[in-house]
């Protein structure tokens, strides 16, 4: 068999880039929306449905395939030595409500196919290679994202969500429940283990690669990220009749909290990310004052003290802010910074330069799966160019050759680390 350095560009040759744009294009009907989107919700019966196209592309490639208790779904190349760490690479196959066809699912199939071409390559890895689907990473069905990495890696209890819901008031835990039941079939295997290397390839999500003229991103780290649910309470009332001087209108308040926040948040350097992106509101009718306002922070830095400092000012600012109404805030998501391991990197860097593509260091603005895996073992990942820096929306798009390019870049750090 030959060594991984004497052949290290061989299995690029073999990722097959009609076959893998095909798998895109085929999970991409699933969940399909106007404008080429896709709402692909985490255990939605969609999701089960590309769950059950990823393990059967699987089974033809003879992977060996098992999920834990949240839902992460693994599928396994053996090594030649089955002893030793397995390396572990992947990403997610949930997707935003009017998210891409890109976010995601991208990594999971770019591991699928790095796998298939090492092993098209002839090649044996001494290391086993592990591809993952990690379970609700989007957050946009169950908030927060990034369940199923934070339980793997003991950043969470596994019981932490059983109780939140969707909109339908279905809970996490029933919705898990039905999922790990149509895949009785698949062997259950333990929560959490501890792989050689983690490596995530990600759409960019940004528009720094395609401006640069840029193949491939090295990423260096992610920014710190912390959610928080605010529910404002008051007090129904008739629109037209009663006095404002009277009333307690929770959307009022709301109004109020904000505009505070957007005061805490100010940052002349403009790094800074401050986010209300959902708001619900009851009734909802518009001759009805509120009685009920509740709306979501998502508050990101790449700074830990900032972070820090400011998030902590968050509940405070809003209790301040509230005249008549009472308001209550939970922080449901809490990631600090994370800086991806040099080795990993390297690998990824040297990877992108023996295929004449071009690298660029650069740290990722979303949050990723990989970020739980930092304290786990050295991770790191690989970006390729969005069009227009586009994502979580339909217009995502990266073309056949750059995720095909990506999906070379894996295939060789795979085969490297794999080898070690
Ligand atoms: C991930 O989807 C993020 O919101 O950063
Ligand atoms: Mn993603
Ligand atoms: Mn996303």
């Amino acid at each position: 068999m030959p060594s991984a350095a004497t052949q290290a560009p061989v299995p690029a040759v073999h990722v097959d880039e009609a076959r893998h744009w095909d798998r895109l294009m085929q999970m991409a009907r699933l969940g399909a929306i106007p404008g080429e989107g896709v709402n692909r919700a985490a255990l939605s019966d969609l999701d089960h449905q590309a769950r059950r196209l990823l393990l059967s592309w699987g089974a033809e490639l003879g992977l060996a395939s098992s999920v834990d208790a949240l839902g992460n779904l693994f599928l396994r190349h053996e090594g030649t030595d089955p002893t030793l760490a397995p390396l572990l690479a992947g990403s997610h196959m949930d997707s935003q409500p009017k998210g891409g066809r890109f976010d995601g699912i991208w990594g999971v199939l770019a591991a699928l196919d790095a796998v298939q071409a090492i092993r098209k390559a002839g090649l044996a890895t001494r290391r086993a290679i592990e591809i993952v689907a990690w379970t609700n990473e989007e957050g946009g069905r169950f908030a927060p994202g990034c369940m199923g990495s934070m339980a793997f890696s003991g950043h969470s209890p596994p019981n932490t969500w059983d109780d939140t819901r969707d909109r339908e008031g279905l809970r996490f835990g029933d919705e898990l429940a039905r999922l790990l039941a149509a895949e009785s079939d698949i062997p259950r295997r333990k929560l959490g283990f501890t792989p050689f290397a983690y490596i995530e390839p990600h759409i960019e999500q940004g528009p720094l690669l395609e401006a640069g003229g840029l193949d491939i991103g090295v990423v260096t780290g992610i920014q710190g990220s912390r959610w928080f649910l605010v529910e404002i309470a008051g007090k129904t009332d008739h629109a037209g009749t009663a006095p404002l001087s009277l009333r307690q209108d929770a959307v009022q308040d709301m109004l109020r909290a904000i505009t505070a926040l957007n005061a805490l948040m100010a940052d002349p350097t403009d790094v800074l990310r401050f986010t209300v992106g959902r708001i619900e509101v009851e009734p909802n009718s518009s001759n009805t004052v509120a009685d009920l306002a509740r709306f979501s922070i998502d508050f990101r830095h790449p700074d830990a003290a900032i972070l820090t400092e400011r998030g902590d000012a968050i509940p405070a600012t809003i209790q301040s802010a509230m005249t008549t109404c009472r308001a209550t805030v939970r922080e449901t998501f809490h990631a600090l910074p994370a800086r991806f391991d040099p080795m990993v990197q390297d690998a990824v860097e040297a990877a992108a330069l023996d295929l004449g593509l071009k690298p660029r260091r650069l740290p990722s603005g979303a949050f990723h799966d990989a970020q739980f895996l930092v304290p786990v073992c050295p991770s790191g990942m690989i970006f390729i160019p969005s069009r227009n820096g586009i994502s979580h929306h339909p217009a995502e798009y990266s073309s056949p050759t750059q995720v095909a390019n990506g999906t070379r870049v894996l295939a060789l750090t795979l085969l490297r680390l794999a080898s070690m």
